[in-house]
This record gives structure tokens, C-alpha cells and sequence, in this order.
């Protein structure tokens, strides 16, 4: 029945930005109370919001980050909600001139939530304009050039400024600094997960037995994202073969056909490290170089698909390169060298 179609060509773990399907939005929780897990985070930002709440204030500025998928976007959504402001939504990459920022800031109500994802992407010139905003909630404009050049300065209504990104790292320490909440978003367990795959499979009207949740979770890389993709992938296997009800051998066939093996491990999850392990003996390699030996791109191979791999041990990032763990090795079903072993010791039991 599926014998012609190459269904694990398209990729199910990376995602374009620009990608929103219309079912993405009744599948996005509204609330904390269906926000599954990220128990702390939500413990902590409950407290704040209701705090700034009686305080009649707007939110401290709040810092997101966390790989891909995670929920930092729909996190943000519920922060608006519950503090019952406007969001307005940007990224860094869209904010070309600090002119952009300024009719952005300027037109945000008291209160509201300017959201810019991507926020390590902002350019430099228009950053600077962010400080004074976030600090003083003024936005400081020169006028004219040369030495008749005046610096002007407007006040803004207090606003709360969400970032989100996938590399904190990458963020310039000023504007890390100006942020008075900075939370991290951790991978879900899978517990969590089956929690999200039976909420989502309500939500479309899907039904599907116990199993096949749990099945679906466990191998959708700590990611909510991926949980709710592979879900409508297994829908339509599950609806092509003529059932009405997703039963655990529809989920494992489905995801067979997806090349999505036992812990969620895509091709190019094997690529990565059967090349670490192929060509690099095992590692040290630099991410350039594995991004050359795979054919993939670095900045991908690092966002999306090092973070679980570094998860589950299966490969380090030590200072000259990435390493293939223990772990690692067994999953590919290949025994490490002598050399290899030694190399790995001195991260493993740490
Ligand atoms: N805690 C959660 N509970 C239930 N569903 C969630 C949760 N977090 C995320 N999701 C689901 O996963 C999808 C992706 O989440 P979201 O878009 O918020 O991730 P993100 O961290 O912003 O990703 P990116 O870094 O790619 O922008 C959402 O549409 C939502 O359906
Ligand atoms: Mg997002």
C-alpha cells in the first residue's frame, strides 16, 4: 500500500520558521494549567506575573531559551494571557533598521508584550536602541548630523520584552543583562510527552490507544514539536490502512516507515554519528568538519540535532570537538577502538 512513496524523505525533526499549519494553533495549550511540564519555569513565572499583577505593573523583561520546539513561543503566549495584555510578535532577523524597532516600541500599549524570537539575530544598531528601552523605557534618537547632531529622547509605556532563542550563548552580555528573568526550557520526559500526544490527539479529534501515545512520545526526542508531528504522520498511515483507532502496531509501522528508529533517531541522526565514528575514529571532530562529512548544516547540527544527542550521552563537545560516547557506539552497533575507549573515559563518569 505505501510500497512507491518515500515518506521519511521529508524531514520531521528540522523546521522552517515560516512553517504554520492551521492545525498548529488548536494544538497550542492557552493556559499553564495546559502547559505540560517545565514545572519549575511555570512555578516561577506564576509567581512574578502575579506579583507584577498586584504590584500593577508590567512583567520584567523575560528570556527564554532552550532548542527548537520546546514551547519558548507558546510559553510566551500564556505569559501575555495571564498578565490579560496584547502580544505583539517579531524576530530578530524581520527588525532590519533600528528605525523598525523604534515604530515597533512606539506603538506598544502599556503593559504589552513585545515578543522577538530569534532575539540573537537582532543587528547591532538596533540592540543599542533596545538597552535604553528595556532599561528606561525611553527610546533615544539622534537627529541631524555631523556636530549639529542632537540626541532626542522619547518615553515609552512600560512594556514587557520576551526573547527567545536557541543560543543564549551567542547573546551580547549587555542585553543578557537587561533581562531580570532568564529561564531555560528543558527537554520533556516522556511521561510529559504522552501527556501531550493524548491532548493533541483530543484536539484533532484522533483516537488512539495508550500504547501508541506512549510509543509516539519515546520517540519524539524530548520534543513537543515532534510529538505532535509524528502523531499526524501515524494518523494517516493508521487512516490509509482503514482504522479508525491508532493501535500501537500502526504507531511502529508508521514510524518504521518514517525511519524514525527506537529512540527517535532520524538518518541524519545516524549519519552524524556514524561518521564521528567512521571517519573520525570516534572524535575529536570540529562541528565544520561534521558538517562537511554529513553534508549538513552546521548551525542545524548544532540547534536541532546535537541537543538530543548530547541528551541521552551519546556523543560530548569537548574542547577540540565532538566525541562519541559509549552509548553512542552501542546504538550504531559498533565496538570503539582502544583509542576511542581511552578518549571517552575521561568525559564518561563525570
Ligand atoms: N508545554 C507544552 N505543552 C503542550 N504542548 C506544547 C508544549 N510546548 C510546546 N507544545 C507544542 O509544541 C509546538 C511547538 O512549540 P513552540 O512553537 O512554542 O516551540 P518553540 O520553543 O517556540 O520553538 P522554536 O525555537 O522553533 O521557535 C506548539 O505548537 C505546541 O503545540
Ligand atoms: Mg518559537
Amino acid at each position: 500500500m505505501f510500497e512507491n512513496e518515500d515518506y521519511a524523505d521529508e524531514s520531521l525533526v528540522v523546521s522552517t520558521k515560516t512553517e504554520y499549519d492551521a492545525e498548529e494553533n488548536v494544538l497550542r495549550p492557552k493556559t499553564m494549567a495546559d502547559y505540560v511540564g517545565q514545572q519549575k519555569v511555570k512555578e516561577n513565572l506564576g509567581v512574578y506575573i502575579e506579583a507584577a499583577k498586584a504590584r500593577g505593573e508590567a512583567l520584567d523583561h523575560v528570556l527564554l531559551y532552550g532548542p527548537p520546539g520546546l514551547g519558548k513561543t507558546t510559553l510566551s503566549h500564556i505569559i501575555a494571557n495571564s498578565m490579560g495584555v496584547s502580544i505583539k510578535m517579531t524576530s530578530g532577523p524581520a527588525i532590519e533598521r533600528s528605525g523598525d524597532l523604534a515604530a515597533i516600541l512606539t506603538n506598544l500599549n502599556e503593559g504589552d508584550v513585545l515578543f522577538i524570537d530569534e532575539i540573537h539575530r537582532l543587528n547591532r544598531s538596533v540592540e543599542e536602541i533596545l538597552y535604553s528601552a528595556m532599561e528606561d523605557y525611553a527610546l533615544d534618537i539622534i537627529v541631524g548630523k555631523g556636530p549639529s547632531a542632537r540626541n532626542i529622547r522619547f518615553s515609552l509605556n512600560r512594556f514587557t520584552l520576551i526573547g527567545a532563542t536557541t543560543r543564549i550563548g551567542m547573546l551580547a552580555p549587555p542585553l543578557r543583562d537587561r533581562f531580570g528573568i532568564i529561564n531555560r526550557l528543558e527537554m520533556y520526559t516522556a511521561a510529559e510527552l504522552k501527556e501531550i500526544v493524548t491532548r493533541s490527539a483530543r484536539a484533532l479529534d484522533i483516537s488512539i490507544e495508550d500504547g501508541a501515545a506512549a510509543e509516539i512520545a519515546r520517540r519524539s526526542r524530548g520534543t513537543p514539536r515532534i510529538a505532535n508531528r509524528l502523531l499526524k504522520r501515524v494518523r494517516d498511515f493508521s487512516a490509509v490502512k482503514g482504522n479508525t483507532t491508532i493501535t500501537l502496531a500502526d504507531a511502529r509501522f508508521a514510524l518504521a516507515r518514517l525511519e524514525i528508529d527506537d529512540l527517535g533517531l532520524d538518518q541524519t541522526d545516524r549519519n552524524l554519528l556514524g561518521a564521528l565514528i567512521g571517519k573520525f575514529g570516534g572524535g575529536p571532530a570540529g562541528l565544520e568538519t561534521l558538517a562537511a562529512a554529513t553534508g549538513e548544516d552546521a548551525n542545524t547540527i548544532e540547534d536541532v540535532y546535537e541537543p538530543y544527542l548530547l541528551q541521552l550521552g551519546f556523543i560530548a563537545r569537548t574542547p577540540r570537538g565532538r566525541i562519541c560516547l559509549k552509548d553512542g557506539y552501542a546504538h550504531m552497533g559498533v565496538e570503539p577502538s582502544m583509542k576511542a575507549r581511552k578518549q571517552m573515559s575521561i568525559f564518561e563518569d563525570e
